[in-house]
């Protein structure tokens, strides 16, 4: 529709019909047949609005055939042809399910970070959806946070990659391209740093802090060209993000030049009365609509109060406008006007849906966000060897994560399956399968059925646990205070290492865990996170080396929950801790715990090794090339992920030890090697100085070329 149209179609509506546009319900307002089976929130709202169809947006994931059959009542039901924007949360993958954010930050691998989105879009689109509230870009630097899973870690160099290629993956250059969907970026902003990992908490954090770290991975998303923003529950500095005008206007709009739709987080207008920032709903009406919310999700302060504040002179007509013309303008952007049900088609769903192209992108993306830890040699191993395997992962198809709802998990591979595909049914021994309860529920454990394991598995060659936490406690309400692996779990991985036999553990996790005991008890460690719809192809793939590991750490893994938050790009202190000095002497530290993670950030093995050597600096004037030469000193080729980090010796305001600011996948052969190189900008040593400038300050640098945050070759040099 041409934007004179549009406009048109604005000075049309009434003010209640614009309010409408303002409003997000969930999807069972229009598929409930009556009032009683509404549910949730649902249920505190007036009734009528089933009846009344007031919405301007639906939440909630759909088959095409229900999609199209909602757009076309509502057309029918409504006096302007407006259509509805259907919109659920796609955030790694609809039918076709792929590895946790979190693990597929670790692949860094944009590129496949954006086909998997791509997939995602193309499945989402042909059942009717139009917007996905992803991708979820928060930084995240405690692990009792359960929401961790859906970020891509701690990093914000890495964040903001990922987050600029996921906007790509789902939108495209052009949003009424078939199989394409808006993308709307949560959750703005900070809510990652919840104080004491606690979900929905308090967030207080300094400018410089927040642009430093927390702020990139949105900018980049809104770079790309996002089409949409969500605020989150979190409080900024100590007003609710959906009212946060520093946050919406200040930053988004203005800076960075947003000019998109920003929708309230699920009932985050209303909630800010329990925050206490607003009296009522009326006056959360108002600090929301004005601070820059356009849309209100799930709950109807707007429908319900902002005709009378724009009676009583309150708010003026045209902030409703503005919100209105971007939510019109978005619908225009999907071509909605032209064909309200865009991509719905139950042919192209039945094609499309976990089809195999995605399913073998889903492997794929599996082999390469898994993470090898730890190995003696045990690993790869050998199709021959009678493998026994027991834990509660063993033939568990839990392998999704949360926000998999729309996933087939019947149809999940696990990892009994891909091992049996791959050794034969007949050496294969399954025992101690029970699945893990979750604590959501008050189960916190697995049974004791240790001994009968072992006594089942005592003729096998080798044995791997399949172990890990529950995927309801992670995700969303999903805040814990220990980071421990259940105790019959370890108890199991313990027994097993008594048994003198080659011990493989496999990790399914939505967050980072204690993993010291397993490692002490293990010959190898593979952290498979939650690997997806094809989790158990690809982990057995990388067991039996079909795949060689590359998936590398997005976060740090803690010795101790103690430790938390926990993060590689940390200040130095005025007292670091000297390399070997004792627990207890004067420095930063524990008394407790070694200091440190228990593997850095960008840590991972794989079946190959690899020697860094000669890091050479072109010159001292800024562009300059860093390189190092990377070679392939095994038998093995191999994918290595080199990572960039640079370090401002001093500046205005302390820099962390070291930042992450580029980084390559590099194949190479058996003794092959390559010269590796970086480009480094004045941008890339810029910081946000006390006066919360951008700036670069001349001084002396460190280059650091190498595997993980802890590792590599460095040198450092003055610049200008
Ligand atoms: C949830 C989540 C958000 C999600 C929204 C809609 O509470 O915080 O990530 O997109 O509600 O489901």
């Amino acid at each position: 529709m041409k934007r004179t149209e549009l406009r048109n179609l604005l000075r049309q509506m009434t003010l209640h019909e614009k309010l409408a546009q303002l409003t997000q319900l969930d999807i069972s307002f229009l598929t409930s047949q009556t009032e009683s089976e509404l549910t949730g929130p649902a249920q505190r709202l007036p009734s009528g609005y089933a009846a009344r169809r007031e919405l301007g947006s639906v939440l909630g994931g759909t088959h095409a055939e229900l999609s199209v059959s909602l757009q076309r009542q509502h057309l029918e039901e409504s006096r302007l042809p407006i259509p509805l924007l259907l919109m659920a949360d796609v955030v790694h993958g609809f039918r076709t399910i792929f590895p946790i954010p979190l693990a597929l930050g670790g692949s860094f691998d944009p590129a496949l970070c954006e086909e998997t989105c791509r997939a995602a879009a193309k499945e989402a689109s042909s059942a009717g959806l139009h917007v996905t509230f992803a991708p979820m870009v928060d930084l995240v630097r405690d692990s009792r946070w359960g929401r961790v899973m859906e970020s891509t870690g701690e990093d914000p160099y890495l964040n903001a990659q990922m987050a600029a290629a996921s906007v790509r993956g789902y939108q495209g250059h052009d949003l009424q391209e078939p199989g394409r969907m808006a993308a709307c970026v949560k959750h703005f902003a900070g809510y990652g740093a919840s104080e004491g990992g606690r979900d929905y908490n308090t967030v207080d954090l300094s400018e410089g802090m927040l642009r430093e770290y927390y702020l990139s991975s949105y900018q980049a998303a809104a770079k790309e060209g996002a089409a949409m923003f969500m605020t989150s529950f979190n409080t900024m500095n100590r007003i609710p993000c959906s009212a946060n005008s520093h946050l919406l206007q200040d930053i988004l709009r203005k800076e960075w030049g947003f000019d998109g739709v920003v929708i309230s987080d699920f009932g985050a207008v209303m909630e800010t009365i329990p925050h206490g920032l607003s009296a009522d709903a009326k006056e959360a009406a108002e600090k929301c609509l004005r601070a820059g919310t356009d849309i209100e999700m799930m709950t109807t302060c707007y429908l319900d109060h902002i005709e009378s504040l724009v009676a009583e002179g309150k708010i003026d007509e045209t902030l409703v406008d503005e919100a209105v013309w971007r939510v019109l303008e978005l619908k225009n952007r999907l071509g909605l006007f032209e064909n309200p049900y865009k991509d719905a088609d139950p042919v192209r769903e039945k094609a499309v849906c976990f089809c195999q192209e995605h399913r073998d992108l889903a492997r794929r993306a599996g082999q390469e966000s898994c993470v090898l830890l730890q190995n003696n040699g045990v690993l790869p191993l050998k199709k021959s060897l009678k493998v026994g395997i027991a834990g509660p992962f063993a033939s568990s198809k839990k392998l999704l994560g949360s926000w998999s709802f729309f996933g087939y998990e019947d149809r999940t591979v696990t990892l009994a399956d891909g091992i049996s595909e791959k050794t034969g049914p007949d050496k294969i021994r399954i025992a101690m399968d029970t699945e893990l309860g979750s604590l959501r529920k008050g189960e916190t454990d697995v049974p004791d059925d240790i001994q009968e394991a072992c006594r089942v598995l005592a003729d096998c060659d080798v044995l791997i646990a399949a172990i890990g936490a529950h995927p309801d406690d992670c995700g969303e309400a999903a805040s814990l205070v220990s980071l421990g692996i259940s105790p019959h779990q370890e108890a199991l991985v313990r027994a097993f290492r008594q048994t003198g036999k080659p011990v493989v553990s496999v990790i399914f996790t939505g967050r980072p865990l204690e993993l010291g005991e397993i490692c002490a008890n293990s010959d190898a460690v593979l952290l498979a996170w939650f690997p997806g719809s094809e989790g158990g192809h690809a982990v057995a793939d990388l067991l039996y080396g079909d795949c060689n590991p590359s998936g590398r750490l997005s976060i740090s893994l803690p010795r101790s929950v103690g430790q938390m938050p926990l993060y590689y790009n940390r200040a130095n202190t005025g007292r670091p801790l000297p390399p070997g000095a004792k627990r207890g002497s004067f420095v930063t530290g524990y008394l407790d715990c070694d200091f440190g993670p228990l593997f850095p950030f960008g840590y991972g093995l794989s079946y190959s090794a690899f020697r860094y050597s000669d890091l050479q600096i072109s010159g001292n004037t800024l562009p300059l090339q860093v390189s190092v030469l990377l070679e392939n000193i095994s038998d093995r080729a191999g994918t290595e992920t080199v990572q960039l980090y640079i370090r401002d010796i001093a500046a205005s305001v302390v820099r962390p030890i070291r930042e992450l600011k580029g980084f390559q996948r590099v194949h190479l052969e058996p003794g092959e090697k390559q010269r590796v190189c970086f480009t480094v900008n004045r941008e890339m040593l810029s910081f946000y100085n006390q006066e919360l400038q951008f700036v670069y300050e001349p001084g002396e640098f460190e280059f650091i070329l190498g595997p993980h945050a802890e590792g590599g070759c460095a040198a450092r040099i003055f610049l200008e």
